[in-house]
């Protein structure tokens, strides 16, 4: 039998055996997330995302289980089992999305002490600049309440961690991937001003890396720069329903928080602030990084990395995610730079994490 097939398929044979031994000791130890999660589906998304789940399963082995995630977003890599020219490889694994716009609807987290007059006039911002926005703002018992009301019956090893993180930051962080993914639309922290109405984010053509003009409309997610010009600020996202970037994401918090949990010898409910190496690593923006240039690169079959959004001076759409310069989120942070287009958000640095709980405290 074996000598009967073709050489290419032997050679597959052999990739997929030394891929397994490669494997054996992650799966170990990670479980496989699978998810069955599904947002307002048409029989041919239903048939693309069946294709999509068993892609995902390959990719859940593919991403890093260590609590610490390498320092390099450089080092993602393409799982050598993708042998899907990289056209079809688009066509097939990116999620056809909405073909609508972004759910023009603004999600917010309050803490236990509930929201201050400061940040009374910053939410009036976001209202002010944009007069049809819907907005939600979750407390820490409707985000609960929510996160069991989307998630339990589709992904209940999500709600579960949900449930079962004590650190209030980890959750806050985990939320908005859950809802980005769930629902779309903008979340924005408390501590963050509009300053162009949302309409006017995305500019209306785009040119991709290879010189075509593409329209506002092939956009999925907005990410913007922050810090040293390479990491995904947190603090503002905006994505369409159901995409798979956020879906991988999701998976990479969830091994992230397996992984702590585990080298301390604790059960998730047992991960307090202290066994934390870096929060920004753990669920923070650098593991939002780290996750959504992973997922690029295995959505568009090749490397996506560092250097694909360093020192942007201009919107940069990577595959469907539009990369914003640091002056649209960051301009702060930045130095204001004038050479960077307009300072869309303004992040004022409330900072209610940074204590030793991990967030604000209940009295
Ligand atoms: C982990 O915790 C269990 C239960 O407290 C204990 O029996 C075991 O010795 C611990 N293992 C390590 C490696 O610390
Ligand atoms: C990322 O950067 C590399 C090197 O400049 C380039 O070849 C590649 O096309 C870029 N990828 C995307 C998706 O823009």
């Amino acid at each position: 039998m074996i000598l009967s097939l073709s050489r290419p398929v032997t050679l597959v044979f052999s990739t997929l055996i030394l891929l397994n031994f490669y494997l054996f000791h992650r799966v170990l130890h990670q479980p496989v997330v699978t998810s069955t999660f599904s947002v307002n589906t048409t029989p041919v998304q239903q048939q693309q995302q069946q294709q999509q789940q068993q892609q995902d399963q390959q990719y859940q082995a593919f991403l890093s289980p260590s609590p610490t995630p390498i320092p390099e977003p450089t080092t993602a890599t393409q799982p050598a089992w993708t042998t899907v020219p990289i056209s079809a490889a688009t066509s097939t694994s990116t999620p056809t999305p909405t073909p609508t716009a972004f759910p023009l609807k603004l999600w917010q987290k309050s803490g236990p002490k509930g929201v201050s007059p400061d940040i009374q006039t910053y939410i009036q911002s976001w209202h002010t600049l944009n007069p049809s926005l819907r907005h939600e703002i979750l407390s820490d018992e409707s985000a609960l309440a929510y996160v069991e009301e989307i998630f339990r019956e589709d992904w209940p090893e999500v709600a579960d961690l949900y449930q079962k993180i004590q650190v209030p930051i980890i959750r806050a962080d985990l939320l908005r991937l859950l809802i980005l993914y769930a629902d779309g639309g903008i979340w924005s922290d408390l501590d963050v001003t509009c300053e162009v109405p949302i309409a006017e984010w995305i500019p209306k053509e785009l040119v991709t890396p290879d010189g075509r003009v593409v329209g506002k409309e092939q956009v999925n997610a907005v990410v913007g720069l922050e810090f040293d010009g390479w990491q995904f600020a947190s603090w503002t996202l905006m994505a369409k329903p159901g995409l798979n970037h956020f879906e991988r994401a999701i998976g990479y918090v969830m091994r992230q928080m397996e992984g702590i949990a585990h080298s301390n010898n604790v059960t998730i409910p047992g991960v307090t602030m202290e066994m934390i190496p870096d929060v920004v690593d753990a669920s923070g923006p650098q593991a939002i990084t780290v996750a959504l240039l992973r997922s690029l690169s295995y959505s568009l079959g090749e490397t996506v990395d560092r250097a694909n959004i360093t020192n942007l001076h201009e919107p940069r759409l990577l595959g469907d995610v539009l990369v914003l310069p640091q002056a649209a989120y960051a301009a702060l942070q930045g130095g204001y730079p004038e050479d960077q287009g307009p300072y869309l958000v303004s992040h004022h640095y409330a900072g209610s994490w940074k204590n030793v709980q991990g967030g604000e405290q209940r009295r």
